[in-house]
């Protein structure tokens, strides 16, 4: 099959072209500003998915199977910053390439985000009405009327969950982060009372390609792992699978504590269900997902430093192993 993937530069976007890799399709991989590098992918460029005429004219000439949307403004900080372009990347590029997939009858997946719901009842499920609290979920909530407008018959929007994982870049993964700011003597000081449920990369991007390949799964999806926890409890045993002291690198906060939470929806679990049940793809538990997590690029110095002293420290107290 011939795919086209967006936002390979970014982090969800390469896992997908690794897995289409693996699968055994056809890759054109489009980065925004920068090009794409993603190993054995032979076409790889950067693109401006805005430029309407251009993107037509592209995926015309390249006649794909399939399109796996990953580009996006992808946080509520940046759609803030940024509103105009939030609303064309975030609403009106996905609407184009919906129609210009139906037009082909290509298949379009489509990145949609849990952030769309007000995060009040938690544990949505995909017939839930969205109810956006910032402009990020709004940009994305748009983006799925107009992409099933065009393509119930043949697109899948996927909603997902923070993503976990290891990114090239070494910044992008949620361990990463919280190592960059561990590096730095920075504790993190996390939400117990706001509800998330992770999903690792490479796993949400298998689950991309198989809805490429499944012809006949379209419509409104929900993928994660297979736990909702607080951020607070995520940072805690991140923390704890690699060895590391939990009470000391990971603070409490709670919502009532940081005015600025209450454009951030509380409870964002999601249930799988039926997608959960019509595919090759298990969801994950948390614990499978921290197993693939490395440390990251540019930590490695400070990691060895810290559980060096962790095991002196042990040693010193006489503590068995
Ligand atoms: N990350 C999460 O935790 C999370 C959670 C839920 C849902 N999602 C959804 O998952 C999808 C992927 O997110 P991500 O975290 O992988 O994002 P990301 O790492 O920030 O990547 C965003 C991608 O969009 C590209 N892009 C930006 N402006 C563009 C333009 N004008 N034309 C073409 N490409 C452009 C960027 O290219 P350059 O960098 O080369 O400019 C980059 O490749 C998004 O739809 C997001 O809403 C993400």
């Amino acid at each position: 099959m011939k795919l086209v993937v967006t936002g390979a530069s970014g982090f969800l976007g390469r896992e997908v072209c690794l897995a289409a890799l693996r699968r055994g399709h056809q890759v054109l991989a489009l980065g925004g500003s920068r090009a794409p590098i993603v190993p054995d992918v032979k076409q790889a460029r950067p693109f401006d998915l805005c430029d309407e005429a251009a993107l037509e004219a592209l995926i015309l000439e390249e006649f794909p199977h399939a399109v796996v949307h990953c580009a996006a403004l992808p946080t509520i900080e940046t759609c803030l910053a940024e509103p105009d372009r939030a609303r064309k990347l975030n609403t009106e590029v996905p609407k184009k390439l919906a129609q210009l997939c139906f037009h082909l009858g290509a298949k379009l997946v489509h990145l949609s985000t849990d952030t769309v719901f007000d995060g009040v009842a938690g544990n949505y499920q995909p017939t839930d009405k969205p109810a956006p609290l910032n402009l990020y979920g709004e940009t994305k909530a748009a983006a799925e009327v107009e992409v099933l407008r065009f393509g119930r018959e043949h697109a899948a929007v996927l909603r997902t969950s923070p993503i976990i994982g290891n990114s090239v870049t070494g910044d992008r993964g949620l361990h990463e982060r919280l190592f960059a700011s561990w590096k730095e003597g920075r504790p993190a000081t996390l939400f117990t009372d706001e509800i998330r449920q992770p999903v690792e990369v490479s796993n949400l991007a298998d689950v991309t390609i198989e809805l490429c390949e499944r012809t006949n799964l379209n419509g409104l999806f929900h993928w994660a792992g297979t736990e909702a926890m607080s951020r607070h409890e995520i940072g805690v045993r991140i923390a704890r699978h690699f060895g590391l002291d939990a009470d000391t690198l990971v603070k409490a906060t709670s919502r009532a504590e940081v005015p600025s939470a209450a454009s951030r929806p509380r409870d964002l679990s999601l249930r799988l269900h039926p997608l959960s049940g019509k595919l090759r793809t298990q969801a994950q538990s948390f614990e499978e997902q921290l197993a693939q997590l490395r440390v990251p690029r540019g930590s490695e110095d400070w990691y060895e430093r810290t559980t060096r002293r962790k095991v002196v420290r042990r040693l010193e107290k006489g503590v068995d192993f």
